[in-house]
């Protein structure tokens, strides 16, 4: 048992879940992972002990299985905190297969709240996400933007869960819970050993640059020049994703410190700055060095014109600031998909 007690990272394995277990480790925390691998794979594990000379307990099954997940808190009732990535996140996808975002998304969160009700768990931080604004009548955008209709099954499923973790709390339930407001997550840690890992063709933007640059894909496709933006092109607030990872540290030390002002919270977290879909390909090819192919193409449909977070309260609450530069995360982005493609040859 590590002197700061241990954390559960549900999608331990994922993108934004590997990164923050990463930094719970290295800031003395005991980690124990749950991932069914659906969009991950299990050698994140070994590259995580690569990068900290520990290797997190790793529990591969399904929270749809609460047998499984009742004998795991049995295991390990004296968790300090859970941190719940745990998702399916394709935004298109969600259109697709609706149903299986409404039971994969809503049923762990309702799973995991139980199980810390049970078994007396009571800090908790939710993976929620600057979707849940649509598009914002006033930007910068700030928590206390009203919430609009979602636009898609993905996005209405951090809507309702930030609505399950909040009336739970609200109903006399002993857990205190955070909520992050994810903007866009890009960049990889530095030394390149873990990264985004997208199943089949990409849906995001940096990783369908990287493998662009790479060679896997011909074209980038720029989706829509004619949005009411200085170039045409849509903006998003970019942040790094190990300035995301940090966060999530703040954020459920925060509870474990008793220093939450209310039971239930939510933070923008984001940069406080819009880069446009070509602002971004610029930064690219400057950090880089590479020459990427690109063409504009009709609109994507869902996408919003812009957003960018305003992370005053964020930053004042939580002491957190996001540090990297947009040139930062682009080259990370890079390095990684470099390293991780001349592994598998
Ligand atoms: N884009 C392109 N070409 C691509 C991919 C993306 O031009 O091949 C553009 C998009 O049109 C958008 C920007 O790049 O303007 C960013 O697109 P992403 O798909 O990377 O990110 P989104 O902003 O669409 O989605 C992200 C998260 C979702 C979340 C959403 C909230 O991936 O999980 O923000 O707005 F719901």
């Amino acid at each position: 048992m590590s002197k700061k007690g241990k954390i559960l990272v549900t999608g331990g394995t994922g993108y934004i879940g590997s990164h923050t277990t990463v930094e719970l480790i290295e800031q003395g925390y005991e980690v124990v992972i749950i991932d069914n691998l659906s969009n991950s794979d299990a050698f994140i594990v070994d590259r995580i002990e690569q990068i900290t000379d520990i290797r997190p307990k790793f529990y591969e099954f399904d929270l749809l299985d609460t047998d499984k997940l009742d004998n795991f808190f049995k295991e390990n009732a004296d968790l300090v905190g859970i941190i719940h990535f745990a998702a399916a996140k394709a935004v298109g996808e969600s259109v697709e297969i609706p149903l299986h975002y409404y039971r994969n998304n809503l049923v762990p969160m309702i799973n995991i709240l139980e199980a810390m009700k049970k078994y007396k768990i009571e800090n908790f931080v939710f993976s929620s996400s600057c979707t849940v604004y649509g598009q914002p009548d006033e930007l910068p955008v700030t928590e206390n933007a009203p919430v609009k209709p979602a636009e898609s099954p993905y996005g209405y499923t951090k809507q309702v869960n930030e609505n399950i973790l909040n009336d739970t709390i609200k109903s006399g339930a002993n857990i205190k819970g955070i909520a992050l407001r994810y903007f866009n997550p890009i960049g990889a840690h530095h030394s390149g050993l873990i990264g985004e890992l997208p199943k089949g063709v990409p849906n995001n933007l940096l990783p369908f640059i990287t493998q662009t640059a790479y060679g896997l894909r011909k074209q980038l496709s720029v989706f829509g020049e004619d949005y009411n933006t200085p170039d045409g092109s849509c903006i998003r607030d970019y942040i790094h994703v190990v300035d995301l990872a940090k966060a999530h540290i703040v954020a459920i030390e925060r509870l474990i410190d008793g220093k939450n002002k209310n039971s239930y919270e939510m933070f923008n977290i984001g940069t406080g700055n819009g880069f446009s879909v070509f602002e971004v390909i610029k930064s690219f090819e400057q950090s880089t060095g590479e020459k990427l192919n690109y063409k504009v193409v009709a609109r994507r449909a869902g996408d919003i014109e812009q957003i960018w977070a305003d992370t005053t309260i964020g930053n004042n609450e939580l002491g957190w600031k996001a540090t990297k530069t947009l040139d930062e995360m682009t080259l990370s982005a890079w390095k990684w998909e470099q390293n991780y493609r001349k592994d598998l040859n």
